[in-house]
């Protein structure tokens, strides 16, 4: 009850009401559906540090296909369009100098590897779409290709992938790497990266290599299958790909980067842009300009769907979220917030004045995360203690408590003003959070014609775009025979 007191002040303080915007410069369909994925990690403390021991939290099963299997079924009775899951590939050392608070407090470890829980969610649904992150500077594009085109099989066309970089020094010190890459040349390196990928997936098998013609006794039509030769300054291959076309061939791109060198890269390459930020101002600018670089790369604004971060506290009543919310609060670790606050940043919490604004530095991790407490909001200044209570539940994101009315509201309202396709919901307690928007939230959103009612046929991509494979005006496409 203690935390309750404390952060009640605080609840209001998260509410970001903004005056109606001007109409956007493109158009946009009325009235738009709001589409969401649900936010995961295969791992215990992943948004919201210390709540794994909240009696009815299950993250502490992550290691259990049970967990992955009975959340992925409850998502589809949601329709959600997909389950996104993070991934890092190092320890939240940053804080305090050490790993110790990220261990004592689950902070996104122990974290397993993502991939491997696909093909169990997808033996257990039809439509759920899977977002799965992979970092790009640790594993070569011959064989990460590989794993992604078996996965688009098996799931039949419903993988999607988060590009990323990394952003943890304690990342590249476990794959034998004295430091990170700066920041730009991470983008450059993924650059570099995609075209590899991209010949693989679009330029080795031809449509119609595959025969399988058991009387004619042909598998595939040797003369319609190609060798990738990529000479790029960051990777060699030289390989024909080794899978056959799967249903999307290259897999819905996700990215989640939004620093200037980020949302080009998004604007260039993204299907789904994953952004973050603590006010519809701060989501705003950013959707809007990745839009608009999106268009300068000869790409549609609409091609470009933008999830922001949300984590939703709800109940039948306004009293009921409440009362839940404030039940939450007992069980949040703020130590835990400011480990995962340093390691996206760069910056070690501790050693800040906890009530002086946070200003920012230039440092090599997520610049956004930092951009988005300093310089993105000029109206508004945070202090590291004001970040450690509100990333404390959902991270970075806003969280909403309300009744599902109330909720519906606030996802309408965002949509209308901070320029955003929909949600990527964060939990708080897992997998209560996601039940109670499928089973209050939903049918809410559903009455009032802005959710759908049936998954659309076909793949992740034919759902989102209403075609399997990128269009001709995507860089995927260049590559292309
Ligand atoms: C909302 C959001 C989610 C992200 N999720 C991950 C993740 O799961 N794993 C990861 O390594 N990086 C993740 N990132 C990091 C970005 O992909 C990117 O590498 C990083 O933000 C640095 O780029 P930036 O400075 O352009 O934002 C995420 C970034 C954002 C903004």
């Amino acid at each position: 009850m203690e935390h309750a007191v404390r952060y009640a002040k605080f609840v209001n303080q998260r509410t970001d009401y903004l005056a109606p915007q001007p109409p956007l410069p493109y158009p946009s369909p009325m009235p738009k559906q709001i589409r969401l994925n649900a936010f995961d990690m295969n791992c215990i403390g992943h948004q919201s540090p210390g709540l794994w021991t909240h009696p009815r939290d299950r993250a502490d099963t992550y290691n259990t296909l049970e967990y992955w299997t009975d959340l992925a079924k409850t998502l589809e009775r949601g329709l959600f369009d997909a389950i996104f899951l993070a991934d890092v590939l190092g320890i939240y050392d940053v804080y305090k100098g050490g790993p110790e608070t990220a261990l004592e407090q689950a902070v996104q470890v122990p974290v397993n590897d993502p991939l491997m829980v696909i093909p169990a969610m997808a033996y257990v649904t039809q439509n759920l779409g899977f977002g799965v992150t992979c970092a790009l500077s640790y594993e070569h594009p011959y064989p990460f290709a590989r794993r992604m085109s078996t996965l688009d099989h098996l799931t039949k066309g419903r993988i999607g992938w988060n590009i990323v970089t990394g952003y943890l020094e304690s990342a590249a010190r476990g794959f034998g790497q004295s430091a990170q890459k700066g920041h730009d040349d991470r983008y450059a390196v993924a650059e570099d990266y995609m075209q590899a990928v991209y010949k693989l997936w679009e330029a080795s098998w031809e449509d119609g290599a595959v025969l399988r013609d058991k009387a004619g006794h042909r598998f595939a039509d040797a003369s319609k299958i190609h060798r990738v030769n990529h000479q790029g300054p960051h990777f060699q291959v030289d390989a024909i790909h080794l899978c056959e076309p799967s249903p999307q061939r290259t897999p819905v791109l996700y990215q989640a980067g939004a620093s200037t060198r980020g949302r080009q890269f998004a604007a260039d390459h993204a299907e789904c842009v994953f952004i973050n930020g603590p006010s519809q101002k701060v989501v705003r600018d950013i959707a809007t300009d990745i839009r608009a670089r999106a268009v300068k790369s000869g790409r549609d604004a609409n091609d470009t769907k933008i999830f922001t971060l949300m984590t939703v506290i709800t109940g039948p009543t306004h009293e009921a979220a409440q009362a839940k919310y404030n039940e939450y609060l007992d069980h949040v670790s703020e130590d835990g917030a400011l480990a995962l606050m340093s390691g996206w940043t760069g910056v070690d919490f501790s050693q800040l004045p906890p009530d002086e604004p946070l200003k920012f530095s230039e440092r090599n991790a997520m610049v956004s995360a930092l951009e988005s407490f300093t310089t993105a909001d000029p109206g508004r200044s945070w202090t590291p203690r004001q970040i450690a209570r509100h990333a404390a539940i959902g991270g970075r994101g806003p969280v909403t408590v309300g009744s599902y009315q109330q909720v519906a509201d606030r996802f309408q309202e965002w949509m209308d003003n901070a320029d955003v396709d929909g949600f990527n919901l964060a939990y708080a307690v897992t997998p209560e959070t996601f039940e109670d928007i499928v089973d209050g939230v939903i049918p809410e959103l559903q009455k009032r014609g802005v959710y759908k009612t049936e998954y659309a046929p076909g793949t992740l991509r034919a759902k989102l775009t209403g075609r399997d494979r990128l269009p001709a005006s995507h860089p995927a496409a260049r590559v292309r025979r």
